[in-house]
C-alpha cells in the first residue's frame, strides 16, 4: 500500500466510525479537543466486548489470576516512589516556522539515534545539535531546519484535587493515572491479606489512563485519555524466565484466536526500555491506517522495582511469607499492558473490507462474531403490521441472550448494507412467506448466502453460530 491509501484507509475509517456512530470526536460543539474521543452506541458495544474477551481470557479462565477495580486518584507519593514523577517525560521539538511539534526520540530515531527514558536532554540536544551542524536535521512537515532545541516535556496530567495530609504543592500534586498498574501495586498488600493467593499470580484490572503526549494524531490509537487493560504477574525471581515466555505465548495466541493473522503481528524487542522496565517486548500489528506495523501490546519484566520502591515510600511491608523455603521476599513483576482504544483500531483496520457485488461497492465489518457489536438485525420487509408485529416478536424473545436490533427503516438493501458496515454477522427477514410457513431468511454477513430457518429454531441456531 502506498502512503496515500494508508492515509485514504484511515479516513474511511475515522468516517465509517462518525457515520455509524461507533466513535466521535470529543466535544465536537465546542470545536473539538485534540487526541480525546468519546465512543458512541456500536463503539461502546465493541469496545466492552473486546474488554470481555481480555477479561475472560486473562481472569475468568484463570485459576492464578484475581480481578481488581482501584481509583484513578492515589497518593501523590505514588508516582514519586514508581519514579513517574521526574522521570516519565518526552523530549519535546517544534518547528518554529509551521508550528508543527515532534518527540525528538521520534525524529532521532530517522537517523538510528537510539535514546531512552533515562539519556539526559543535553545529550539528546548534543545529537539533535550535530544532525543540524550536518544540515540533516529537518522539519518532517515543511522542511524548514528551524527547529527549536529539545525541552523536557512531563507526560503526567495534574489535577487539583487537595491532598490528603499536605497543601498542594509541586511535590505533593495528585496526578491522574498515566497507568493503570500503580493501583494493582498498591492493592497487592490488601490482595494477599484478604485473598491470600500463592506465588505466582495475578491481579488484571481494566481503566483510564491520562497522558499528556506531544504528538497524538492518530485517531484512537494515540490519546491522551484511554483505557489500558493491565495484568501484573507477582513471582520469585526464578521463575520469571518460564512465566514470561509463557505470557507471551498466552498474549500471542489471544489475537490468533480473535481473527487477526500471524502475518499481520510480530514481536518487537525494545532496545531503549522505560525507567522501570529490565526487559520489553511488544506485540505489533500491521496496521494498513497507520502504514505498517505498531506497537499494540507490550510484556514488560519489572524486577522488584515497584514494590521495593513503594515499600521505601510507604514504610510498609509488602514482602511476601515463602512458606517453603520459611523466608520473606519482595515479589518480582512480570505485566501484560494493553490499550483498549488502540485494540478497537486494530480490530477494525482488520475488520474492514471492501468488495464489488453486482458491480457496486460492498463495506463490511468482517470482525470476530463474538466481538461484534450487534450480533444479529430483525429486519421486516415491509412496514405493515402484519410484518412487523412477528418481526418485533422475534427481537423480544433473541434480546435475552444476544444484542439484537430492529430495523424496519429504508429498503431492505439499505438495511443490509447498513448492518454489514458495522459488522452484524446475522440479518433474519421477515417476508410475507413467513405468514405461512412461520420461518425466516438468515443472511451471513461474509459469505451472504441466506438460509429458511423456523422460528421456533432460532435461539438454537443463533447459541450454536454465535459461540
Ligand atoms: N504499565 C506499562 C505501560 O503502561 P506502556 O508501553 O507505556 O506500558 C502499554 O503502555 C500499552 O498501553 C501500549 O502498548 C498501548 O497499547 C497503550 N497505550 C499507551 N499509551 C497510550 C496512548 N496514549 N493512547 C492509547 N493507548 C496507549
Amino acid at each position: 500500500m502506498t502512503k496515500e491509501d494508508n492515509q485514504s484507509m484511515m479516513e474511511k475509517i475515522v468516517s465509517l466510525c462518525k457515520r455509524r456512530g461507533f466513535v466521535y470526536p470529543s466535544s465536537e460543539i465546542y470545536g473539538g479537543m485534540s487526541a480525546i474521543y468519546d465512543y458512541g452506541h456500536y463503539g461502546t458495544l465493541l469496545k466492552n466486548n473486546i474488554r470481555d474477551a481480555w477479561w475472560k481470557e486473562m481472569v475468568q479462565k484463570r485459576m492464578d489470576v484475581v480481578g481488581l477495580d482501584s481509583a484513578i486518584f492515589m497518593h501523590p507519593k505514588t508516582w514519586v516512589a514508581s519514579g513517574h514523577v521526574g522521570g516519565f517525560n518526552d523530549p519535546q521539538v517544534d518547528c518554529k516556522k509551521c508550528k508543527s511539534r515532534y518527540r525528538a526520540d521520534h525524529l532521532l530515531e530517522g537517523f538510528k539515534v537510539v535514546i531512552d527514558d533515562k539519556t539526559p536532554i543535553e545529550e539528546i540536544n548534543k545529537n539533535l545539535e550535530k544532525l543540524r551542524e550536518e544540515k540533516k536535521l529537518k522539519c518532517p512537515n515543511c522542511g524548514s531546519t528551524d527547529l527549536t532545541e529539545a525541552k523536557v516535556f512531563s507526560l503526567m496530567v495534574k489535577s487539583n484535587i487537595g491532598s490528603p495530609t499536605d497543601e498542594l504543592s509541586e511535590e505533593n500534586v495528585v496526578y491522574l493515572r498515566p497507568e493503570t498498574c500503580g493501583g494493582i501495586y498498591l492493592e497487592y498488600k490488601n490482595t494477599l491479606d484478604s485473598l491470600h493467593p500463592k506465588l505466582p499470580f495475578g491481579i488484571a484490572q481494566v481503566g483510564k489512563a491520562f497522558r499528556n503526549e506531544i504528538v497524538a494524531r492518530q485517531f484512537v490509537f494515540r490519546t491522551r485519555e484511554f483505557e489500558q487493560m493491565e495484568m501484573q504477574y507477582f513471582l520469585k525471581s526464578e521463575m520469571m524466565k518460564e512465566k514470561y515466555e509463557m505470557w507471551k505465548e498466552i498474549r500471542f495466541q489471544w489475537y490468533l484466536e480473535y481473527g487477526i493473522s500471524e502475518n499481520n503481528l510480530q514481536w518487537h524487542k525494545h532496545e531503549k526500555l522505560a525507567h522501570y522496565a529490565s526487559e520489553a517486548f511488544d506485540i505489533e500489528f500491521n496496521f494498513k491506517t497507520l502504514g505498517g506495523f505498531r506497537e499494540v501490546e507490550g510484556l514488560h519484566t519489572r524486577g522488584d522495582w515497584d514494590l521495593s520502591q513503594h515499600s521505601k515510600f510507604s514504610g510498609a511491608d509488602l514482602s511476601y511469607f515463602d512458606q517453603e523455603k520459611n523466608e520473606r521476599l519482595i515479589p518480582h513483576i512480570m505485566e501484560t499492558s494493553v490499550g483498549l482504544g488502540r485494540l478497537f483500531l486494530m480490530f477494525l483496520d482488520n475488520a474492514y473490507t471492501e468488495e464489488e457485488v453486482n458491480g457496486e461497492l460492498r463495506s463490511v465489518l468482517k470482525i470476530d462474531k463474538r466481538l461484534a457489536p450487534i450480533k444479529i438485525a430483525i429486519l421486516p420487509l415491509s412496514k405493515k403490521e402484519e410484518l412487523t408485529v412477528p418481526a418485533k416478536e422475534i427481537w423480544e424473545k433473541l434480546k435475552e441472550n444476544f444484542m439484537v436490533e430492529y430495523d424496519e427503516t429504508q429498503s431492505i438493501g439499505k438495511r443490509y448494507r447498513r448492518q454489514d458496515e458495522i459488522g452484524t454477522p446475522y440479518c433474519v427477514t421477515v417476508d410475507f412467506e413467513t405468514l405461512n410457513d412461520q420461518a425466516v431468511t438468515v443472511r451471513d454477513r461474509d459469505t451472504m448466502t441466506q438460509e429458511r430457518i423456523a422460528i421456533s429454531e432460532l435461539s438454537k441456531y443463533f447459541e450454536e453460530k454465535l459461540r
